[in-house]
């Protein structure tokens, strides 16, 4: 019996998410992932090194990492997309920039890196923080990474204007199926992690860029996003074998 591509990216995403969720990743497996996922193992690249080469660089990636990372092609293309909606930077207004769910901090380097800021991020899970931690370091990254709960986190950042940008990529856990993705079943539900935002800054507006495949169920990111006004929509040129597409939408919260 032959195994479509299809089945063979579902099995892969369910060894990454169970029992490689914590191992560290050898140099064939990273390439496997490149294989399966993105088409050829040097597609695959994190922090700008390309899977074949990043055992060798020293990186390290748990599997649940691998399965739930923003890759080179997509977290370059959101450092530019938040680039350009900043617009010229201010002298004496450095927007703040948070990555709530930092899992690889790969966003965090390349937004850091084309924003010019240090980026703030929080990562919950002790293992994907100290692999990250590890990479960031040895990247050179500017990422200000903490073991810590973004709700813990946020309080901690003030908001310094109307360009404040987060980026809010939970797990999906049970809320992705072969059907679709639902933002109101994330762990925490997205609108939830939007009313912390605003919350940790008085309501004033800032903005939110948040990951999703094609596939959304229930209109849940029109329900999510509910009030918010939508700026901007990215998405990956390449589909995953069983079709769906990454796609990254920018959002305006809160009022002026
Ligand atoms: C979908 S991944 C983020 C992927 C990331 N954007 C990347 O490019 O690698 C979600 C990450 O958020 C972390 N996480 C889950 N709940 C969290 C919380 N309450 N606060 C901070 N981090 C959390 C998980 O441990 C996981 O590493």
């Amino acid at each position: 019996m032959t195994t479509s591509p299809r089945e063979v990216y579902y099995e892969l995403c369910l060894r990454l998410l169970g029992p490689y969720r914590t191992t560290e990743l050898t140099g064939a497996q990273l390439c496997e992932i490149g294989e399966v996922v993105y088409g050829a193992p040097e597609r695959f690249s994190l922090y700008g090194v390309a899977a074949p080469a990043m055992a060798a660089t020293g990186l390290r990636v748990l599997g649940r990492t691998a399965a739930e990372c923003c890759a080179d092609i997509m977290a370059t293309a959101v450092a530019d997309t938040v680039a350009d909606l900043h617009g010229p930077p201010g002298e004496h207004d450095r927007p703040l920039v948070a990555e709530l769910f930092c899992g690889s901090g790969n966003l965090s380097l390349h937004l850091g890196r084309r924003l010019g800021v240090p980026v703030h991020a929080a990562e919950l899970d002790p293992l994907v923080h100290r692999a990250t931690s590890h990479n960031l370091a040895l990247m050179g990254a500017a990422t200000r990474l903490e073991l810590i709960d973004y709700r813990e986190l946020l309080p901690r950042l003030p908001a310094r204007g109307p360009r404040d940008t987060y980026i809010v990529e939970p797990p999906w856990g049970p809320a992705i199926s072969p059907d679709g993705l639902d933002l109101l079943g994330t762990s925490p539900p997205v609108p939830e992690i939007l009313a912390d935002i605003l919350r940790a800054r008085d309501g004033r507006p800032c903005l939110v860029g948040i990951k999703t495949i094609d596939r959304i169920l229930h209109d849940s990111l029109n329900a999510a996003f509910a009030g918010a006004r939508h700026l901007r929509t990215i998405a990956n040129e390449r589909a995953f074998p069983d079709g769906a597409r990454m796609q990254f939408h920018f959002y305006g919260i809160g009022h002026g």
